[in-house]
């Protein structure tokens, strides 16, 4: 598309007809112009009202990196990019409050040292990304004060918090592993669904915002709403993948495209690097979050030609689509001439989230030196990793026996709910089953967080604590507490 941004191109009288009919009615500007459309830009054209500001209220965010570690740079990569997205959009850096552990730049393994990448030939993003909650502060509970604007319940941080308005809107963005009706964090406990809707309901009650705007990358992500989101909080949805999928980490090493050779580890994820791009390349005043939305749907599909892609799901109230996405990420004056709307790029490889750690420390066996103590090292965690992998796998199965025999445990543990229906019925009884298993069995750890289900499915099925605490005790007897174990790093729930 020819890129017009020069007043010299518009003819004296086309400038005259467009200063009267400036001045012609009452009606939208927008209308006004339409004859013209984009073909002819003036340079202080504005699709909106003299001073949006004034009507919009101030546009928050909150971005969230839910992990920690180099196998997980995609993550920190994920938030840090959309951070210079927003500040590109016009931002306050005060009203963007970030949320990362903040231990991949400085890395040893981190080939270009103080710089995070999100794209293959991307450039940096982590400059000039404030650092509000970062290390032991990134917390579930750090972040539910700080949507609730209670500056008094943050413990540690830059103390920052989202002290909205009435009018004012908010976008909260959101990239990590999940399990069935949790999100992860590098702090224990994960965020669990009922709590982040109750602090949703709460901010909703307390009347200071207009809109807000979820998105959220995580497996299983569609789980912390469905059957649970309400309709009417001015909240609108949308999650990488349905509630019994896995979303997918890309720009991996050895896939295509393939991140710099040096890196080792994935750069991205795949529905937050299309939302992201997606929203660099066109004029947000012009492009819906429905456009966006159906844009990143495909793209998250991986325009469904293998398995590997996931369901781009939405919650909440479905109007508020209708609107511009300026309106939450801001209008970076350099996309003027962008178009509102296009579609589709290629298919990427991609990584099932689960298996990317493995799949990094792969990567990281393959290129250290042979017969060097290091290698024999990365060995060790990559054993480490996939015993405590069927440990819990192992254990879970043997309690589904337990409970409900050894023909219907498994079905019964993995059973799905219909659409529509929430995960679990008495959340609190999800948390404690989850203690129990990690009292005995040791802890979830990321890959665990797809045992959510079948906690879940034991709490709806009513059998009581005390024979689940029974059942944990015995399956995981003479389980050697390791290093994966709560009193380590504290309980997941
Ligand atoms: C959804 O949002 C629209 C637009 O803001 C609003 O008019 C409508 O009342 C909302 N619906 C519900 C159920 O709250
Ligand atoms: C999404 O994919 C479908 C089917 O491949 C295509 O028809 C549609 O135009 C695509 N939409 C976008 C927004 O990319
Ligand atoms: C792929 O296509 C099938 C058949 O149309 C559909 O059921 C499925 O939901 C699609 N998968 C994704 C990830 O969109
Ligand atoms: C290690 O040895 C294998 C075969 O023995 C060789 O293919 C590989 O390149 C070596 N790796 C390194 C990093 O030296």
């Amino acid at each position: 598309m020819a890129v017009r941004h020069s007043a010299s191109l518009i003819s004296p009288a086309v400038l005259l007809i467009v200063l009267l009919l400036f001045d012609a009615s009452g009606g939208g500007r927008a209308s006004r112009l339409d004859p013209w459309d984009s073909s002819i830009r003036m340079p202080t054209e504005k699709d909106e009202p003299e001073d949006p500001e004034k009507e919009l209220g101030t546009r928050w965010a909150v971005l969230v990196a839910g992990s920690s570690s180099y196998a997980n740079y995609r993550h920190q990569a994920d938030v840090c990019h959309a951070y210079q997205l927003l500040k590109k959009g016009g931002l306050k850096e005060e009203n963007i409050v970030v949320f990362m552990y903040d231990d991949i730049a400085a890395h040893p393994l981190n080939p270009r040292p103080g710089i995070i990448i999100n794209h293959p030939q991307g450039d940096d993003v982590y400059a000039g990304v404030p650092k509000d909650y970062t290390g032991e502060h990134v917390t579930a509970e750090n972040l539910y004060a700080v949507l609730l604007g209670d500056k008094k319940a943050v413990k540690g941080g830059s103390g920052k918090v989202v002290d909205s308005k009435p009018n004012d809107r908010i976008f909260l963005y959101y990239s990590d592993h999940g399990g069935p009706g949790v999100l992860g964090m590098p702090n224990m406990p994960f965020l669990y669904a009922m709590d982040f809707i109750d602090v949703l309901k709460k901010k909703h009650a307390s009347g200071t915002y207009k809109e807000m705007v979820l998105y959220i990358e995580a497996c299983e992500s569609g789980s912390v709403f469905e059957g649970i989101m309400p309709k009417d909080l001015n909240i609108y949805v949308t999650t990488a993948s349905n509630a019994q999928e896995s979303s997918w980490g890309t720009y991996c090493p050895g896939m295509t495209p393939p991140p710099p050779p040096e890196y080792l580890t994935c750069l991205g994820d795949l529905y937050s690097v299309a939302w992201m791009e997606d929203s660099e390349t066109h004029n947000l005043k012009k492009e819906t979050i429905e456009q966006q939305y159906q844009s990143v749907k495909n793209r998250t599909s991986n325009f469904n030609i293998s398995n590997a892609g996931s369901h781009v799901m939405e919650y909440g109230n479905g109007s508020i689509r209708h609107e511009k996405l300026y309106l939450y990420q801001g209008f970076d004056p350099a996309t003027v001439n962008f178009p509102p709307y296009n579609s589709l790029r290629s298919r990427m490889e991609v990584v099932n989230q689960r298996d990317a750690e493995l799949i990094f420390l792969w990567q990281m066996y393959k290129n250290s030196e042979n017969g060097s103590k290091r290698k024999e090292e990365i060995l060790k965690q990559i054993k480490e990793t996939t015993r405590h992998r069927a440990h819990l796998d192992g254990s879970m199965e043997l309690i589904g026996s337990f409970l409900y025999g050894p023909h219907k445990g498994s079905s019964i543990l993995n059973s799905v709910r219909e659409p529509g229906m929430p995960l679990v019925d008495d959340w609190r009884c999800l948390k404690s089953t989850v203690r129990l298993f990690e009292t005995y069995c040791g802890s979830l750890t990321q890959y665990g967080m797809k045992l959510m289900r079948a906690f879940a499915n034991i709490c709806n099925s009513g059998v009581s604590q005390t024979l689940v605490e029974e059942a944990c005790m015995v399956a995981c007897n003479g389980h050697e507490p390791s290093q994966l174990h709560p009193v380590n790093r504290g309980y997941s729930a």
